[in-house]
């Protein structure tokens, strides 16, 4: 009982940033992403008789504890929705860097539970697949399809309609997202704290809830008709926006390093040239910056040459989770 499968990871466009039910993995708000097709994790999955215990291999080592309780956690509610009691051997290969916002949770755990699901012969099909990923980490549901995707929050205290669903193929709308790596450590307070900690706490987080709904019926609609301009400035709006919320938790949490500034301004002046190129940043210093393909090269060479940037990495929508 063994299989193998690939997942790309995602960035959101409209962000998760809260849960409403934590074991679950529920969240507050609905979101929206675009599957990456240049980072990515596969992961095989052996069940056998034969393993006295679950092992967890990350990139070619034993995982640390806090990795390993993780996955063994969302393993074992593999294991009860299979109804069985063998012991595991999981060994996955990360092409994103861990833990520094670009998503390895998101191409992780869709890459874990795609390989599982498929070893134990579960036969799901796609959304019951989206709702399984989701119990190991929430942006994973997104990263079973392709393209642009929305998770649909849901309203059951079950979880049963919280599951992603495909907006937009990935091969219909063509636009550039260059990765710009500031640092590749991994951050200090990972996404579940980070936003764990500003539901509880942030004054502003009531001010999130109240516009995020507008602004995925504005992403919605410009991914639709394909507005650029509509869906780039939403976008960007939504990313300071959760920021906004984390500066207001206590204690505060700053995920921007110097370069993260750098970046956004750097933006900001291609745009008043005239070029249409925004950014969005998730939970790291990290930033992702969209633009047209015709532009990609230009951008792409202002970007590299802004202080503070180690890497651009240049990404185009990539397709859901595929089994090798
Ligand atoms: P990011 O998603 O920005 O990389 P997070 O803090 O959201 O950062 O998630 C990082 C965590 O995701 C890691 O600490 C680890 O627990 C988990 N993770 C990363 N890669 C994998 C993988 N290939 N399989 C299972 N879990 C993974
Ligand atoms: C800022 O999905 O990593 O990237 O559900 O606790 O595992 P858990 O969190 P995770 O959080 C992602 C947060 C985000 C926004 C997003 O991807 O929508």
């Amino acid at each position: 009982m063994k299989a193998t499968a690939k997942a790309n990871t995602n960035i959101a466009l409209i962000k998760y940033w809260g849960k409403r039910d934590e074991k679950l993995f529920l969240p507050m708000n609905s979101s929206i992403s675009i599957t990456l097709d240049r980072f990515f994790t596969v992961t095989t999955v052996e069940f056998n008789e034969r393993f006295s215990k679950d092992t967890f291999l990350l990139n070619g080592s034993e995982a640390g504890e806090k990795e390993s309780k993780k996955v063994f956690n969302f393993l074992s509610k593999i294991k009860e929705l299979a109804g069985i009691d063998l012991n595991a051997m999981i060994t996955s290969e990360n092409k994103v860097p861990i833990a520094a916002g670009l998503a390895s949770s998101a191409s992780g755990f869709a890459a874990l539970a795609g390989a599982a699901a498929k070893a134990l012969n579960l036969q799901l099909n796609d959304k019951e697949l989206s709702i399984l990923a989701r119990q190991g980490s929430g942006s994973a549901c997104r990263s079973v399809y392709g393209g642009y995707v929305e998770w649909q929050k849901g309203e059951k205290s079950d979880g049963k309609d919280s599951a992603a669903n495909q907006l937009l193929p990935e091969k219909e709308w063509d636009i550039s997202i260059l990765s710009v790596l500031v640092a590749s450590k991994e951050k200090k307070v990972s996404s579940r704290e980070g936003m764990k900690r500003t539901v509880l706490t942030s004054p502003f987080y009531q001010g999130w809830l109240n516009t995020v709904e507008k602004d995925l019926e504005t992403a919605k609609k410009a991914i639709s008709i394909k507005d650029f301009k509509v869906l780039g400035e939403v976008v960007e709006e939504n990313a300071l926006k959760m920021h906004a919320t984390m500066l207001g938790a206590k204690p505060p949490i700053i995920y921007w390093e110097s370069g993260t500034l750098a970046v956004i301004e750097k933006v900001q002046r291609l745009r008043l040239s005239g070029i249409q190129v925004y950014f969005t940043i998730d939970a790291g210093p990290n930033v992702k910056v969209l633009c047209l393909p015709e532009d990609e090269k230009m951008v792409y060479k202002a970007l590299l040459s802004t202080p503070g940037v180690l890497e651009v990495i240049t990404c185009k929508p990539g397709s859901g989770i595929t089994y090798l």
